[in-house]
């Protein structure tokens, strides 16, 4: 058996997981969606790729400062529908970069904004679809955060966009570039553990709830805008900002959120393509009519060559070894 905790990113540990600790985490890999930006600009030389954000929320602005870091990217347009997230932002940027990027509430406004090259989409997953297909079709590349869609027919439809249009496009699974996960795929794909005959992945912590009582939104968001395609939901702050992942409407929950990481990466160490089935099994035991998506789950994805398992409890029980309570654990015919 071959364990690759997710420690060994040299990052986090997840009884120690904080939200400031995570965000250091993740800058390091958003590094891929910037090179992948330089990589979609027509410009030569010294000229920088026009970027525009969509969604100034906390990953947004992970990937917008990964990106000026990085360099060649000039953040010329920013996108949100509550007005205190966006003057924050543009000051943030302005502070950055030493120019401030125009404002806008629509994102269609956005898309118009003249030279703009590149988009970056991080809104919450329920809006994704829309704007990244007119994204699109206003002829920009776009990096997309995950999850790519909210739901299989709008991820259809999103793949359908980028074939047409024939554009850069990225999905922000930065684990892949993590020094980690590529040398556990060399490893594993050298044989030297031997044919893989399981995987198991699981990321147990402890979600922290908000207020879950129906109330106004802030005085800064625009909430029917926020809930957009998706059904109007009564505002709290437990599906508001940043806690909208274990609603089932925005964000499908623990899986779909995070655990979406690890799927992708024993996809790609495992070079698997799809699953011929899933079953699942799972409830809401300890965060009941708290919210709306499992805090227990197991999940069977049937691949053709090896099932893939996936664990997740959400209410701090740790694996026997906390340490290996983000992870994936490959079983081997050779160990
Ligand atoms: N790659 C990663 O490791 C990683 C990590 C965290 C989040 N994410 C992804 O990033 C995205 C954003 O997550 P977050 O944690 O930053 O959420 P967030 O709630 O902090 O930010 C989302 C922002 O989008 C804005 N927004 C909502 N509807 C909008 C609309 N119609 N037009 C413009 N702006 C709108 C919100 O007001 C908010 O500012 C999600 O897809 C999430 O899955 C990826």
């Amino acid at each position: 058996m071959f364990a690759l905790p997710i420690q060994a990113e040299g990052t986090f540990t997840m009884e120690k997981m904080n939200r400031r600790k995570f965000i250091g985490t993740t800058l390091a890999g958003t590094m891929a969606m910037t090179t992948m930006l330089r990589g979609a600009s027509n410009n030569t030389g010294k000229s920088r790729l026009k970027t525009g954000l969509i969604g100034c929320g906390w990953y947004g602005m992970v990937d917008v400062k990964a990106a000026l870091k990085v360099g060649g990217v000039e953040i010329v347009a920013l996108c949100d529908i509550d007005s205190e997230h966006l003057k924050n932002s543009a000051d943030e940027v302005e502070k950055l970069q030493g120019s401030r990027p125009k404002t806008f509430k629509s994102y269609k406004e956005l898309l118009d904004t003249p030279g703009l090259e590149a988009v970056i989409i991080a809104s919450p997953p329920h809006w994704h679809a829309l704007m990244f297909i007119a994204a699109l079709e206003k002829g920009l590349d776009v990096y997309c955060e995950k999850p790519l869609a909210y739901d299989i027919n709008e991820g259809k439809a999103m793949v359908a966009a980028a074939k047409k249009h024939g554009r850069i496009v990225q999905i922000g699974f930065q684990r892949r570039q993590s020094q980690a996960i590529q040398q556990a795929r060399q490893y594993i794909q050298q044989g030297n553990i031997g044919r893989i005959i399981q995987a198991e992945a699981q990321i147990h912590y402890t979600a922290e709830m908000r207020d879950t009582t129906p109330q106004e939104p802030p005085a800064s968001l625009d909430w029917d805008s926020w809930c957009g395609p998706g059904p109007k939901l009564p505002y709290c702050p437990q599906i508001g900002h940043f806690a909208w992942r274990l609603e089932k409407e925005s964000g499908h929950g623990h899986l779909v959120d995070w655990g979406i990481h690890l799927i992708d990466a024993t996809r790609w160490i495992l070079s698997l393509t799809m699953p011929r089935s899933v079953q699942a099994a799972g409830g809401i035991y300890y965060f009941k009519d708290k919210i709306t998506t499992p805090d227990i789950l197991t999940v069977h994805f049937d691949f053709d060559t090896c099932p893939v398992i996936w664990h997740h409890r959400m209410w701090g029980a740790q694996e026997y070894d906390p340490e290996v309570s983000n992870g994936i654990f490959f079983y081997g015919e050779k160990g």
